[in-house]
């Protein structure tokens, strides 16, 4: 393997990358092991939604590399990679993995948005659990219990791969989360100051919407809101 390494993930994607891992790991531990209070449960799903919503403005006009436009595969393009051998080796995610990022930004989100509905039915009631009728709310809680078992098999089928692709073909794989490093490939992407600006201009405009989605969305839907998120 030679040693002209490009940048094919910024700081800023690998950030959200290990950031989203640890958002996921305690929503486990503190809905299903811990059973101390909800209220941080709904401040780091808070945090989530807005990483989510950050990585899709990042995706479209972030660097390069994480852009949709450079992974999101037509059908034409999946159905290419999935019948091709050999499988070729993409510089950012190749097809299929690109399908699972959709997922994972998508599930997450439909979590994180459930959240709002839930109630712990002692404490906490979330801002938009007054909203819609209790049946209709009823199936988005069962939705919330629910729906993060299927996240956890797209979790284990993604970590799977990982180190598939790892260990048979791309060695540099998991470490490239890390430093953001392929070697040999197409992309250099450079931290400048212009990349440093558009990612704070992202992560204010993520804030912003996570702050209105929680403090102001349920009053202008006309519900009684209890759990304000006070900045
Ligand atoms: C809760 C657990 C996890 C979630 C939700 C998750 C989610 C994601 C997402 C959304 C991406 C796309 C990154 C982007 O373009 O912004 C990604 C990529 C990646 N993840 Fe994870 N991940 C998890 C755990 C892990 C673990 C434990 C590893 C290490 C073994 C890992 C290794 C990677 C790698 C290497 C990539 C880039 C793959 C490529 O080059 O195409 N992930 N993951
Ligand atoms: C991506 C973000 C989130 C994830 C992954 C997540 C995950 C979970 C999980 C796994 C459970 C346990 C389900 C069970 O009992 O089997 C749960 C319960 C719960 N979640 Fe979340 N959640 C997220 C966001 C939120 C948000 C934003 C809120 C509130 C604003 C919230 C409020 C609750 C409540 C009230 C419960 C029920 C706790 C109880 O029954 O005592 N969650 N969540």
């Amino acid at each position: 393997m030679g040693t002209n390494h490009s940048r094919v993930w910024d700081i800023y994607t690998r950030l959200f990358h290990w950031l989203l891992v640890s958002g996921i790991a305690y929503q486990y531990y503190s809905a299903e092991i811990s059973d101390t209070s909800i209220d941080n449960h709904a401040l780091v799903g808070y945090g989530l939604l807005g990483l989510i919503i950050w990585r899709v403005i990042w995706g479209i006009v972030g660097p390069e590399p994480v852009r949709f436009s450079a992974f999101v595969p037509s059908p034409k393009g999946l159905l290419y990679y999935l019948t091709a051998k050999p499988r070729p080796i993409f510089a950012t995610h190749n097809p299929l993995g690109a399908c699972a990022v959709l997922m994972f930004l998508l599930m997450i989100a439909l979590q994180a948005i459930s959240g709002l509905f839930m109630t712990d039915d002692i404490l906490f009631t979330g801002v938009l659990h007054n909203w819609l009728s209790s049946a209709i709310t009823d199936s988005i809680i069962w939705f919330h219990n629910n729906a993060f078992n299927l996240l956890l098999v797209l979790v284990g089928v993604h970590v799977f791969a990982v180190v598939v692709h790892a260990k048979t073909k791309e060695p540099y794989l998991i470490k490239a989360m890390f430093d953001g490093n392929k070697p040999n490939q197409q992309f250099a992407v450079t931290h400048d100051w212009h990349m440093h600006m558009k990612c704070l201009i992202c992560v204010v405009i993520s804030a912003v919407k996570v702050y209105l989605l929680v403090n102001h969305v349920p009053e202008w839907l006309g519900v009684e809101a209890e759990d304000l998120l006070d900045f």
